[in-house]
């Protein structure tokens, strides 16, 4: 079992030594490693049953490392970077030379974030290399928003997990790439699209997984899911009329909601906030598929501001 800590100290000196670290961020917590030491990368792939094929977004600490990762970076890129860095933005850029093609499964562009946890960002300041981390959950599996989701996805072969806490925004950082002088969010996430558009304009949004087609890679139709059976609903009662012989776990907005006769019932948010809702997300998810249910309805949200990216994530988790 991985080691649970919050010594930073001890989290560089594996990492130095080329090991992994799970490490905490505002969005999901992350599965760590030197991106310069070609060992520690493929053991994040290993580890986590990823394809090669998908890439490893690069964590850094400060703006004026952008240069020595990616190159011919645009206007808008620099902007979004001044506004939401640190933050749950990820920018999907032209890379440098020297950046390892085994991180952008040798794409010609590269995935940079820089995270807005005080411990991850202290740890990143006291290395001399940046971090790549994916998301530190195995293949297509519900992301971990806590150290104990973490250390119980990797019982062996991770050494140590990095506690931050609990994830505060609760989903991954949205991605934002660039084609000519045109914006595209090729995932959905923590920083709403109309927040993007409020900085650069009207944008593009390509977040779905076309045979052949797909940008980001890791936008398999199939991603977060639990192995209980889900669904997305608008209409709670007539799915739990077609269900009524099964045992039901509701994933619902708020409290709001007359008493239903079912198995367990967790809400996201007392009042219906998107943004407590998103940092509940995966929790709940995690709690409800260890309640050996036979399905799990989920309330679809409004498809504006973050109920856009907590629908994207619910509708993946039932494929
Ligand atoms: O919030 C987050 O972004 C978290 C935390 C740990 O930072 N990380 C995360 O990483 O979600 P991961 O690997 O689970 O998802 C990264 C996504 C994948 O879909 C990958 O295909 C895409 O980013 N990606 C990475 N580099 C890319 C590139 N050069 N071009 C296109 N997509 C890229
Ligand atoms: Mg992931």
């Amino acid at each position: 079992m991985a080691l649970i800590s919050t010594d930073i100290l001890r989290a560089k000196d594996l990492l130095d030594q080329g090991k992994n670290v799970a490490i905490p961020t505002e969005t999901v917590y992350g599965l760590a490693g030197n991106i310069f030491n070609e060992k520690a990368i493929k053991n994040i792939f290993e580890l986590k049953k990823r394809p090669l094929f998908n890439p490893l977004i690069v964590h850094i600490h400060d703006r004026k490392q952008l240069e020595n990762i990616a190159i011919e970076i645009p206007e808008n890129a620099h902007k979004l970077a001044a506004t939401f860095w640190p933050g749950s933005l990820t920018l999907i850029l032209k890379k440098k030379e020297g950046i390892p093609d085994i991180i952008t499964a040798n794409k010609d562009t590269v995935g940079i974030r820089m995270p807005n946890h005080d411990a991850t960002l202290e740890l990143l300041k006291s290395l001399d290399y940046p971090l790549a981390a994916p998301s530190a959950n195995p293949y297509t599996q519900i992301s971990p928003t806590t150290a104990q989701h973490v250390a119980t996805y990797f019982e062996d072969g991770l050494e140590m997990v990095l506690d931050g806490g609990p994830c505060t925004n609760g989903i991954e950082s949205t991605i934002v790439g660039f084609e000519n002088e045109q914006v595209v969010i090729y995932r959905l996430g923590a920083i709403a699209v109309e927040e993007i558009e409020k900085i650069v304009g009207p944008v593009i949004i390509k977040n779905n997984h076309k045979k052949g087609a797909a940008i980001a890679p890791g936008m398999v139709k199939k991603h977060y899911a639990p192995r209980t059976k889900i669904i997305l609903v608008n209409d709670i009662d007539t799915s739990l009329l077609q269900y009524s012989s099964k045992q039901i776990g509701l994933l619902l907005h708020n409290e709001n909601h007359s008493s239903y006769k079912v198995a367990h019932v967790e809400y996201l948010s007392r009042i219906g906030d998107f943004k407590e809702s998103a940092a509940n997300l995966y929790a709940a998810l995690h709690k409800l598929d260890q309640m050996n249910l036979d399905i799990i309805i989920a309330q679809k949200f409004k498809n504006t501001d973050l109920g856009n990216s907590i629908n994207d994530r619910l509708s993946r988790a039932t494929q």
